[in-house]
């Protein structure tokens, strides 16, 4: 699994073992032992759990998306409409994530689509959430790879597994691959799972509803729709431009 796509990762019970706490005020677990062994939490462990928030965040949000920021899309003239709703969506994340509501980003080229859904995204992993985050081509290929058994990766049942337990699942670019039963069947399989288990997902696309019904099948935008809602469209130029190079 490359790092671009590994949930947050929590401390294994080696490292747990080894640690140390740096104000010298537990025993390295984060707690510490009151009278009649009632424990309260060390000092020491919200600055790692804020530490480790932040290395979740470097693994899974490509550079070019680390530093996204509403303030950014308002400056770029982003209406308030998608300002509002992405902003209630960051401000109630733990909640909408637990209620396995998601987000669908819709709009053309350069409009700032993937930008927004990487704040969902880093959101969520500040918040603590594991998060996976994958364009669509890139999904596919992994599962592609999990049929390779030979070459020591993943199971298909064990990639699966993960892609139904994060607890946010971003996928980039719906509707770019071409369209093929195996890509249906696959996306299906997934979008579905996640449905059924009401989990969140955050999608971004550059095609209207019925080309992306076209494209992935309607059962499959059917139930992005109940979990993500309406595709929220984002107009606008393309927000490359003003970011090139200047000769
Ligand atoms: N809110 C934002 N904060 C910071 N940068 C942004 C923001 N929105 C857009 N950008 C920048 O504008 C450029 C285009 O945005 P983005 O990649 O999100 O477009 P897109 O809609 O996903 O385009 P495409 O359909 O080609 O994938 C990128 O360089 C991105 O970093
Ligand atoms: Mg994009
Ligand atoms: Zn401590």
């Amino acid at each position: 699994m490359s790092s671009a796509a590994r949930p947050v990762r929590l401390a294994s019970a080696d490292e747990r073992a080894q640690a140390v706490c740096p104000l010298g005020a537990c025993d390295g677990s984060g707690w510490i032992l009151g009278p009649e062994d009632v424990a309260r939490p060390c000092e020491c462990r919200e600055r790692r759990m804020a530490r480790r928030r932040a290395r979740g965040v470097r693994s899974v949000i490509p550079r070019r998306y680390r530093d996204v920021s509403l303030e950014i899309a308002r400056n770029d003239g982003v209406s308030p409409v998608v300002l509002k709703v992405v902003g209630d969506f960051l401000e109630e994340i733990e909640p909408r994530l637990d209620k396995g509501q998601g987000l669908w980003l819709a709009g053309g080229v350069g409009a700032g689509k993937t930008a927004l859904a990487m704040l969902v995204s880093k959101t969520a992993i500040e918040a603590g959430r594991t998060v996976a985050i994958y364009s669509l081509p890139k999904l596919l290929a992994r599962i592609r790879a999990t049929y390779e058994k030979d070459l020591g990766g993943d199971s298909y049942t064990q990639f699966f597994d993960r892609l139904i337990s994060v607890d946010l699942l971003h996928v980039d670019d719906l509707g770019v691959e071409k369209r093929s039963d195996w890509v249906l069947e696959q996306l299906y399989a997934v979008v579905n799972e996640r449905y059924e288990m009401e989990r969140s997902m955050v999608v971004t696309t550059n095609l209207e509803q019925p080309a992306l019904e076209e494209q992935i099948g309607e059962r499959t935008v059917s139930r992005l729709i109940e979990i993500c809602g309406p595709p929220l469209t984002i107009d606008g130029d393309d927000l490359r431009y003003p970011r090139a190079p200047a000769y």
